[in-house]
């Protein structure tokens, strides 16, 4: 949560503040309830911070108007202190001569606080973040430099952070430091560098990047780099990678195609990140496959959307291999699990590899269970993967909407590659079956493909929903899934309020809503659960509900009762029958993406939600 993108360059003919603006502008999915630049000036820092989003805060050029050699950004998602100018970052000490951005939570704030104010520190905000510049300020007035200020800082500060701190009489460099906040390096050698919370921002600059490790932190000179380790002091030598990312993935353009937003961009790139999926490499499939049939217990653990992704993956290795892996909410980890056994291996799933809940969930099972570490993130390098034994990196890129959605259909496609992967390794399952799923799951990106070709047919029945009320969102078995997640995504972007079940569940209580033209969504591929699923269809459409069924497209029964189908061009074979998860979820993706739209919400970037949650 929160973005951090500043810059240092010997190039005198480039608009410092503007860049900085801009690339704070590709980080607005991280927050977006307020923002400000710091820039140094010819031994001053001049401060501009205003809550609201970047474009209406710069609309008169307040921050591209800025003077500046070099300086550091910030767009806010508020923990502590309200979304106001003065809680804004960058926050600067009593002398106005640091200026620091964090992202990330200072645990002991609060006594820190209250230490720095009894020796006559005034505080000007609310916030936690603000007891770095005046911490530092106190290290450099004992005489110490400022990278060694910063250090002794860090040492004091207990929680997570990123930060990148600027100092108005060190003109040639600046400082940034992590730990538990993502925090990256972007460099074109000899000219200019570049620091920001993840690497998209830098992107189109740059894909010469440095991964900031925990505990480390860096002096950014123009063009140059020095690491250092902040326990010990010494530096540490590091070549830098090339990302291999496309620049596209910063931009709302696609194979020369200009989307009006990210989310329909991004799910336009469902069916490459698929077929990518399919094929990663094995030795980490293989890692995974092998954890898990080597664990007595096996948990499954994630938020949102990469939980429901969790759903479909327990469902099939369930399925697959003939295991028992138990789902569980991170959020809920420690609370539901007091104690671990023995051999337990636990799957972390997450598109940030950021997320606060899930980083606590495993580094309790690890650290105080010895349980293996299965991680299935997004991003190469975030925190999860430091806490994980095997990594699978999901193939979708990066996902710029704040809203996860490719990152879904490619979490839900690595679990099941894994999961026939131990039916592989177990040997209990005819191998001609398993090649033929395995067919079955490569083809799901055809039909992706194919649903996309047809997509205005959703944005019809999209229209028809987008004004409701409540829907529900129902399905049973592997598609309960695929209903949650279509309800997450109508809810989080269109803000319609809606709830998923189990199918079989409604009539325990949730069916008592239901009345003439309460709308009703259910999640119907042909498998085991379709013949109980008619008779839920049936239990609402009696009572009046206004019925979308997600069906094949062969489908006949469902479809006689539904209102309204949405059609999944799948083959009537067993195999495509069994790999329904995504091509049975991707319609109420892109369907939540068009509500959004005709209601005119801004789909990538829903009020109070940030791309990475790392508060718990
Ligand atoms: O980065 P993660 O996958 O760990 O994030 C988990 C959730 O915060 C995330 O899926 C969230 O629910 C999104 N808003 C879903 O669209």
């Amino acid at each position: 949560m929160c973005g951090i993108f500043g810059l240092i360059t010997k190039r005198n003919d480039i608009p410092v503040a503007t860049i900085i603006r801009e690339g704070l502008q590709r980080l607005e999915y991280r927050g977006y309830d307020s923002a400000g630049i710091a820039l140094v000036n010819n031994g001053k820092i001049e401060l501009r911070k205003e809550a609201g989003r970047i474009d209406d805060i710069n609309k008169n050029g307040l921050f591209d108007s800025m003077q500046g050699t070099f300086g550091v950004g910030h767009t806010r998602w508020a923990t502590h202190g309200a979304p106001v100018a003065k809680n804004s970052h960058p926050h600067m000490d009593g002398n106005g001569k640091v200026a620091v951005v964090h992202n990330g939570i200072i645990e002991n704030f609060q006594q820190l606080r209250k230490e720095l104010s009894d020796r006559g520190h005034v505080f000007t905000s609310d916030t936690d973040s603000e007891v770095f510049p005046h911490l530092i300020s106190e290290f450099l007035d004992q005489g110490k430099d400022l990278k060694e200020a910063v250090m002794e800082t860090i040492k004091r500060c207990e929680g997570a952070y990123g930060i990148v701190v600027c100092h108005a009489d060190t003109p040639d460099y600046m400082i940034v430091a992590r730990k538990e906040s993502p925090l990256t390096i972007g460099i074109t050698p000899g000219e200019t560098t570049y620091c920001a919370s993840d690497i998209p921002a830098f992107l189109p600059l740059t894909k010469t990047a440095y991964i900031l490790e925990d505990d480390e932190i860096a002096v950014l000179y123009a063009g140059e780099v020095e690491i250092f380790d902040v326990l010990t002091g010494k530096k540490r030598e590091r070549s830098p990678t090339e990302v291999p990312w496309s620049i596209d993935a910063a931009a709302k353009v696609m194979n020369g195609r200009e989307y009006k937003w990210f989310m329909h961009k991004e799910l336009h790139e469902v069916p490459r990140t698929l077929k990518e999926q399919v094929n990663a490499p094995l030795e980490d499939i293989d890692a995974f496959a092998r954890a898990i049939m080597e664990a007595d217990h096996v948990y499954i653990t994630a938020a949102g959307t990469s939980y429901y992704a969790s759903l479909a993956g327990k469902f099939q290795i369930n399925k697959f291999c003939g295991t028992f892996i138990e789902a569980i909410l991170c959020s809920e980890f420690i609370d539901q699990l007091p104690t671990l056994p023995h051999k337990t291996c636990v799957i972390a799933v997450s598109q940030s590899g950021e997320t606060a809940d899930t980083i606590e969930a495993i580094r309790y099972a690890k650290e105080k269970y010895g349980a293996t570490i299965c991680s299935l993130v997004n991003v190469v390098g975030s925190s999860i993967t430091r806490y994980s034994d095997h990594i699978i990196i999901t193939t979708a890129g990066p996902e710029v909407a704040v809203a996860s959605q490719k990152t879904y259909c490619a979490q839900v496609t690595a679990l099941t590659v894994v999961a026939l992967r131990i039916a592989e390794l177990r040997c209990d399952m005819d191998m001609k079956e398993i090649a033929k799923y395995k067919e079955a799951l490569q083809k799901t990106a055809d039909i992706i493909e194919s649903i996309l070709n047809n997509e205005d047919k959703i944005q019809e029945i999209a229209r028809i929903f987008a004004k409701e009320q409540n829907i529900f969102f129902l399905g049973r078995g592997l598609s309960l899934s695929a209903a949650c997640e279509g309800a997450l995504k109508i809810k989080e972007i269109s803000y319609n309020h809606a709830e998923a079940y189990s199918a079989g569940e409604a009539k325990h209580g949730p069916i008592a809503l239901v009345e003439y033209g309460f709308s009703v969504v259910f999640v119907g591929p042909p498998d085991e659960t379709y013949d109980r699923l008619i008779g839920n269809v049936m239990e609402m459409k009696s009572r009046g509900g206004k019925i979308l069924a997600v069906v094949a497209d062969f489908d006949t029964k469902i479809t006689e009762l539904a209102d309204y189908t949405l059609r999944v061009p799948i083959e009537n074979s067993k195999y495509a029958i069994a790999m329904s998860a995504v091509p049975f979820a991707f319609p109420l993706q892109l369907m939540a993406y068009f509500a959004a739209d005709y209601n005119e919400f801004d789909p990538d970037k829903p009020r109070n939600l940030a791309k990475s949650v790392t508060v718990k």
